[in-house]
């Protein structure tokens, strides 16, 4: 089957293709990417867009970056499974590596960012049983409303989107909800219950809508986790790696947490690569044969994770993130002045959002994209009003510029 013995464009065609033999799991923006170079994509019909969502954030340092992809290539022709029935001569080095870059004694690899999310859970509640004392099966993880990371079954038990979690139950027991950016309710909740071996939440929500907490907030949730002995697991997969303007979204208030997730931008999209870091009291209640996975720390995800930190930290990406997110924001206020569409704007470094008011009968922040899509520029709604905003890293002032008066345009034409 050729697109065109279907009459179909090359990009219906790729679009049918994945709506007739595809799960319907998702609903993307309408175009077809064919390659990519640092914060640009092309699509099948040759026409170039800049990035502003960076694949979830996983693209920090850039599509296709050269030095990453470099090193994938010279280990991709070495080797690149062994499966940890073997040692292999990049696991230590990486493990090596990771800790001392982020100061925890232990890592753990995994692959996908909700695999590092189950496995911090797994470790609190092995450390609440072994460490704390709780009595078997009673450990309790708290969240926080809106939360989101990933699709698992206890993700989606975490969940209070019943997009999220509807109709798949039973669910996950021993998680309890708190609100977002609350400390007082959140202390409430450790007082009053000495089964919780954790809190885990992310230092700024993504998918709910780039929720920044206020200053403190993560000092005070520090402080709490400390004083009830609760585990502080930060969920960093979206906010880490430079993308807030830091090179954790935990340094704008300086706080380190007790369990640390890191993915997507640790292979800067090249595959999938998660660590879990944490210090040897956490970290060494797993024993041989509790906990791991056929890919997690293979020799190809090592040397390609490797050489992204190096990158972040070469290229002085969390500078680079802090100085574009303040043009971006600038440039979104004075915007807000001349339309009623935008009602806010927020976010840290190059993870920004703005919330657009619903125009002309019934449209949302899905027709904006439709429309930025058209005039060069991929973004993604989320929660219908929400649009977040997210280049990779390597942006710079001018490109900014450019991709504003796209915004902009675009904004001022559709009210
Ligand atoms: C904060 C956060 N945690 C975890 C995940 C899950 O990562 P993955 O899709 O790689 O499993 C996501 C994905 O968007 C996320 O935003």
């Amino acid at each position: 089957m050729e697109h065109n013995s279907l009459n179909l464009s090359k990009s219906d065609y790729f679009i049918e293709l994945e709506h007739e033999f595809g799960a319907h799991n998702y609903h993307p923006i309408p175009v077809v990417i064919e390659k990519a170079e640092g914060i640009f994509m092309y699509d099948v019909e040759g026409k170039q867009y800049f990035d502003f969502l960076s694949a979830y954030s996983a693209v920090n340092q850039g599509h296709c970056h050269p030095r990453i992809v470099n090193a994938m290539i010279n280990q991709a022709q070495k080797l690149t499974l062994t499966s940890r029935a073997f040692h292999n001569n990049q696991l230590g080095e990486y493990e090596k590596f990771i800790t001392h870059y982020f100061g925890f004694d232990k890592v753990l690899p995994m692959n996908t960012g909700v695999e590092g999310g189950e496995t911090a859970i797994k470790l609190a509640r092995r450390w609440g049983y072994d460490v704390k004392g709780i009595a078997e099966n009673q450990a309790e993880v708290i969240f926080v409303e809106g939360n989101f990371w990933g699709r698992t079954m206890a993700a989606i038990s975490s969940s209070n989107d019943p997009s999220s979690y509807k109709g798949f139950g039973p669910y996950m027991p021993g998680f309890k909800l708190v609100p977002y950016n609350d400390l007082a309710i959140l202390e409430e909740t450790f007082k009053a219950n000495k089964n919780i071996c954790a809190f885990m939440f992310e230092p700024i929500q993504g998918e709910a809508g780039v929720v920044v907490p206020h200053e403190g907030y993560l000092q005070g949730v520090r402080a709490l986790c400390t004083k009830y002995n609760v585990l502080m697991i930060a969920d960093e997969v979206q906010t880490g790696l430079c993308r807030t303007g830091k090179m954790l979204a935990c340094d704008h208030e300086q706080v380190k947490p007790d369990i640390l997730i890191l993915g997507k931008a640790l292979s800067g999209g090249t595959m999938p690569v998660a660590a879990v870091l944490a210090n040897n009291e956490i970290m060494l209640t797993i024993k041989p044969g509790e906990h791991g996975s056929t890919y997690g720390g293979n020799p190809l995800a090592c040397a390609v994770a490797m050489e992204s930190l190096k990158v972040l930290t070469d290229e002085k990406l969390a500078e680079n993130s802090e100085a574009m997110g303040i043009i971006f924001r600038e440039r979104m206020t004075a915007l807000m002045q001349k339309t009623n569409l935008v009602s806010l704007v927020r976010g840290r470094g190059l993870l920004n959002a703005i919330v657009i008011m619903p125009f002309g009968n019934g449209k949302t922040a899905y027709d904006v994209c439709l429309t930025l899509k058209e005039n060069g520029l991929l973004a993604k709604q989320t929660h219908g009003d929400i649009i977040r905003f997210a280049p990779p890293l390597t942006i710079n002032a001018e490109q900014m510029n450019q991709a504003c008066d796209i915004i902009e345009k675009v904004i001022l034409g559709l009210q």
